[in-house]
C-alpha cells in the first residue's frame, strides 16, 4: 500500500471500511480510524501483548499485522468482548484477585485468555495459564494473581456453560 486507501474488514460484528495510511498497521486501525483505544499500545514491536485483538477468533498482536492484510478478516478487540460470558467471568475473577492495576496489560490480558477459555479442552492449570500468557507482560501485578484469577475463570468457563459458579 503506497497512498491511504480503504481496507474493508469486520470489527466487532460491524463490517467497516477504515482509511489506512502506507505501512499502516491493524492497531493504527483499531485506535485511529475505528476510535477503538482498548487495545494498548506498547512496546509496538510485538512483545507485550497489550494490542492482542482476535482475528478470525485466534489471539492475535495488532501491532504486527499490516492494515492491507486484514482486508476481509473478522477482528475483535476488547470492546466486542463486552457481553461475552468467558471474559464476564474472567472479569469478576481478575477482580477478586486483584489482578488489574495500573491496567494497561490487561484488555491484552482479557483477549488472549478468551481464546484460550474458547480452545482448550479442559479448564488450564496454572502451568498451562503461564504459557499461554507467556508473551503478555505485566509491569505491577508479578502475573500471580492474573494466574490465580485465570485458573478459577477457567474452571468456570471450559467444559461448562460459562458464568456458571466453579464446582
Ligand atoms: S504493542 Fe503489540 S505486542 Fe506490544
Ligand atoms: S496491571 Fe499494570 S501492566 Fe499489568
Amino acid at each position: 500500500m503506497t497512498a491511504a486507501a480503504g481496507v474493508g474488514l469486520t470489527v466487532n460484528g460491524d463490517p467497516l471500511t477504515l482509511v489506512a495510511g502506507p505501512g499502516a498497521t491493524l492497531l493504527d486501525l483499531l485506535r485511529g480510524a475505528a476510535q477503538l483505544t482498548g487495545s494498548k499500545r506498547g512496546c509496538n514491536s510485538g512483545v507485550c501483548g497489550a494490542c492482542t485483538v482476535l482475528v478470525d477468533g485466534r489471539a492475535a498482536r495488532a501491532c504486527l499485522m499490516l492494515a492491507a492484510d486484514c482486508a476481509g478478516r473478522d477482528v475483535v478487540t476488547v470492546e466486542g468482548l463486552d457481553g461475552d460470558p468467558n471474559a464476564a467471568v474472567l472479569g469478576e475473577e481478575m477482580a477478586k484477585s486483584g489482578a488489574v492495576q495500573c491496567g494497561y496489560c490487561t484488555p491484552g490480558i482479557v483477549v488472549a485468555l478468551t481464546d484460550l477459555f474458547r480452545s482448550a479442552v479442559e479448564p488450564p492449570d496454572a502451568e498451562a495459564v503461564r504459557h499461554w500468557l507467556g508473551g503478555n507482560i505485566c509491569r505491577c501485578t508479578g502475573y500471580v494473581s492474573i494466574v490465580e484469577a485465570a485458573v478459577r475463570a477457567g474452571g468456570r468457563c471450559v467444559g461448562s456453560e460459562p458464568g456458571l459458579p466453579a464446582q
